[in-house]
């Protein structure tokens, strides 16, 4: 009989040839979603014997992972800011570089300390901005929102399980169309990559997330561009607003911000690998 050992190496060697570059890692994490146990466990019954059925099952998750498929997809979750997030194929798969967006709202909002602020995620995808915000400061009053409703669905179990907090809305809506109140702070990892762009994007985007995820228009700053614009009805004259950005969209944005908001100071904050990533438009 076949054992655990054995599965993992034929498992990586299947991933390598299929030119999946983290084999070794992925290959412990596939074989021990199958088996239902931890990676720790795993190697701590290496010589364990695997039965037809559970070689199946691997045979099955490395099938869909070699066709393509991200891994955060077929384990169901990815961690984002030291919490997991359950994923499917309607939300994006949270980023790295938007850890860099939390982090940069996380100072501003200890740097403020307003009371209860009211704080909307637009386009919140699986929920990870505003669920690592409202585990942060328990006193905000979040409402997160999205154009897809499975999205908004997944979003509002992310948020209750990884914060444990009922002071928040999930909405399914437009942007900031149905928003009536003040607020103190918008930050938003709207889409951004220009239409044309992504059929060149890697197979593991291009054919699994969602296309409402990506595509930013011509440009690709569209919807960003009609936030900004939104955004001058419902922002308290001291508030602030913090996006994810391309860093080739500095310029057109910047400009765009400046007519809107003359008063207010635009900042390009960079993520881990160097990149502009994130635009805050702040008055301190
Ligand atoms: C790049 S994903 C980011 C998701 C999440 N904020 C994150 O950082 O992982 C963009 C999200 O914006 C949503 N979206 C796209 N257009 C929108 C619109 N007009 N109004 C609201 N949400 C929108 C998409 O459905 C998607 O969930």
């Amino acid at each position: 009989m076949i054992n655990i050992k054995e599965v993992l190496l034929s498992t990586r060697k299947v991933l390598n040839e299929n030119a999946i570059i983290d084999s070794d890692l992925e290959s412990d994490l596939l074989v021990a979603f199958a088996l239902k146990i931890t990676r720790a466990q795993l190697h701590a019954n290496i010589n364990s014997p695997i039965s037809i059925s559970e070689q199946k099952t691997i045979q099955n998750l490395v099938n869909r992972r070699i066709g393509h498929e991200p891994l955060a997809y077929i384990l169901g979750v990815r961690e984002f800011f030291g919490n997991l997030f359950r994923v499917n194929e309607s939300v994006l798969i949270p980023r790295q570089e938007t850890e860099c967006l939390v982090e940069s709202i996380i100072n501003y909002l200890r740097h403020k300390s307003i009371e209860s602020p009211k704080v909307l995620d637009v386009g919140c995808g699986s929920g990870v901005i505003g669920a690592s915000i409202l585990k942060y400061f328990p006193n905000i009053d979040l409402i997160s929102i999205d154009i897809s409703p499975n999205a908004a669905q997944i979003a509002y179990e992310n948020i209750l399980k990884i914060t444990n907090n009922n002071n928040f809305h999930v909405l399914v809506g437009d942007l900031i169309e149905s928003i009536k109140v003040q607020v103190d702070l918008i930050v938003a990892n709207l889409p951004y990559i220009p239409t044309k762009r992504i059929p060149t994007l890697q197979k593991e985007i291009f054919l699994y997330e969602p296309k409402t995820a990506l595509d930013g228009g011509t440009k690709g700053v569209e919807i960003i561009s009609r936030l900004i614009e939104q955004s001058t009805k419902i922002l308290k004259p001291d508030g602030a607003i913090f996006l994810e950005i391309d860093p080739d969209q500095k310029y057109i944005l910047k400009n765009k911000i400046q007519h809107l908001f003359p008063k207010h100071k635009i900042k390009v904050l960079h993520d881990l690998s160097g990149q502009e990533r994130v635009l805050s438009i702040t008055i301190l």
